[in-house]
C-alpha cells in the first residue's frame, strides 16, 4: 500500500515522535473532558483511601489516547507501569511471568486486550478479582494446581473492539471509558502544543486546516503536522499557514474532509462493485486489498461517523454523501436516511 502515513493499529509500537509528543499528565491531555474527570476523581479517591486503583478499561479507535491515558494514570498514582498486549501473551506461563513480576500497587497495561486467548483470560479473572493466580504445572499424572498470591495491582486494558471482549472479562473492570473522536477545536490545541514542542510556527489558519483533515485523531494530527512542517521548511519559510497546510496535505492525497486514498477506495468499492451495498466486511476487504480488521477498526468508524457509510445487519451500505464524495448522483431508490422528511 502506498499510504504515506499508516493510521497505525494500536498494537504497533509507538514511534519516538509519538512518545515525544505524548502528554505526560492530565493537565496536558486535551479534550475527552468526561473521561478525564472520571479518571481523575477515581485516582484521587483511591489515593485518599490508600487503596490500589480499580481496573480500568479504555476503548476507542486507534490513535485517540488510550496508551497515553494508561501512562498518565500510572504516573498520577505514582506507580510503575508494565506494558504488554493481548497477542504477546501466548501461554498461561507468559501471563504468570508478568503477574508474578508485579510489585504492590503496580500497573499492568494490556493493549489490544480483546485479542487475549480465551484460555489465558480465565487465568486473568481470579488475578483481577482476588489477586490470586491458580496455575496448573506439569502434565499428565504429575499435573497439579498451584495457587499464588499476587500483590494488589491495577490492570489497564485498552481495546479498539470492546464488543469482542467476553462478558466475564468486561465485568471485572471497575470502570469502562470510551474515547471519542476529537473536535477540530481540541485538535487545534494539540497542534499548537505539538508545534511548540517540535519548534515550528503555525498560524491559526494553518492549525485549523490540519485539524479539520485529521479524522478527529490526535495521532494523525501529529503525523500530518510533521509532514506539513517538512513542507514548510523546504518550500515555505518555516511558517505553516492555511495555504501551506492545504498544499502540503494535497500532496498526500488527503482531501478537504480528511479522507485519503483508502477511504475513497472503500467508498468506490461499495458503490461500483457492490451496487451501493449492503456488503459484508470480508468481501469489501478483498475488493480493496486491505485487512478486514483494519477496515473495521481504522477506516469504517470514521466513515460511519461522518455519514458516508451505514452499518446494517446485512452489511455496509453507501449513503448519498458517499455518492457525492466520489462525484456521482445518489440513486433515488435509496432507503430513507436519518434526517429525511418522511
Ligand atoms: N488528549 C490528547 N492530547 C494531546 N495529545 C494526544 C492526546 N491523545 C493522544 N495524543 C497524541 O496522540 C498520540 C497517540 O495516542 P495513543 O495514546 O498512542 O493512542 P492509542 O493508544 O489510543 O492508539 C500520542 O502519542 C499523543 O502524542
Ligand atoms: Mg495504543
Amino acid at each position: 500500500m502506498n499510504e504515506p502515513f499508516s493510521k497505525e493499529n494500536s498494537e504497533e509500537p509507538a514511534s519516538d515522535f509519538d512518545k515525544a509528543l505524548r502528554p505526560p499528565d492530565f493537565d496536558e491531555f486535551v479534550g475527552q473532558v468526561k473521561v478525564k474527570e472520571r479518571l481523575m476523581l477515581m485516582v484521587e479517591a483511591a489515593n485518599q483511601r490508600g487503596d490500589a486503583l480499580d481496573h480500568v478499561l479504555l476503548s476507542g479507535p486507534p490513535g485517540l489516547g488510550k496508551t497515553t491515558l494508561a501512562h498518565i494514570l500510572a504516573k498520577a498514582f505514582g506507580s510503575q507501569i508494565h506494558c504488554t498486549s493481548g497477542p504477546q501473551i501466548e501461554k498461561a506461563g507468559d501471563l504468570a511471568g508478568i503477574l508474578t513480576n508485579l510489585s504492590h500497587g503496580d500497573f499492568l497495561f494490556i493493549d489490544e486486550i480483546h485479542r487475549l486467548h480465551p484460555a489465558i483470560e480465565e487465568y486473568l479473572y481470579p488475578a483481577m478479582e482476588d489477586f490470586q493466580l491458580d496455575i496448573i504445572i506439569d502434565q499428565g499424572p504429575n499435573a497439579r494446581s498451584v495457587s499464588l498470591s499476587l500483590p494488589p495491582f491495577t490492570l489497564i486494558g485498552a481495546t479498539t473492539r470492546p464488543g469482542m471482549l467476553t462478558a466475564p472479562l468486561r465485568s471485572r473492570f471497575g470502570m469502562t471509558n470510551r474515547l471519542d473522536y476529537y473536535t477540530a477545536e481540541d485538535l487545534v490545541k494539540i497542534i499548537n502544543r505539538s508545534a511548540s514542542l517540535i519548534k515550528i510556527e503555525t498560524d491559526p489558519g494553518g492549525a485549523h486546516e490540519i485539524a479539520s483533515r485529521s479524522r478527529g485523531t490526535p495521532r494523525i494530527t501529529n503525523n500530518l503536522l510533521r509532514w506539513v512542517r517538512d513542507y514548510a521548511q523546504v518550500r515555505a519559510d518555516n511558517i505553516i499557514t492555511q495555504k501551506v497546510a492545504d498544499t502540503a496535505l494535497g500532496m498526500l492525497d488527503i482531501d478537504a474532509d480528511g479522507l485519503d486514498e483508502m477511504d475513497k477506495r472503500i467508498l468506490e468499492a461499495v458503490i461500483y462493485k457492490f451496487g451501493g451495498g449492503p456488503v459484508g466486511v470480508g468481501s469489501l476487504a478483498v475488493a480493496v486489498g486491505e485487512d478486514a480488521s483494519t477496515i473495521e477498526d481504522v477506516y469504517e468508524p470514521y466513515l460511519i461517523l461522518q455519514g458516508y457509510l451505514q452499518r446494517t445487519p446485512r452489511g455496509r451500505t453507501a449513503s448519498p454523501l458517499a455518492y457525492q464524495k466520489i462525484g456521482l448522483e445518489a440513486p433515488t431508490n435509496q432507503p430513507p436516511q436519518q434526517g429525511d422528511l418522511l
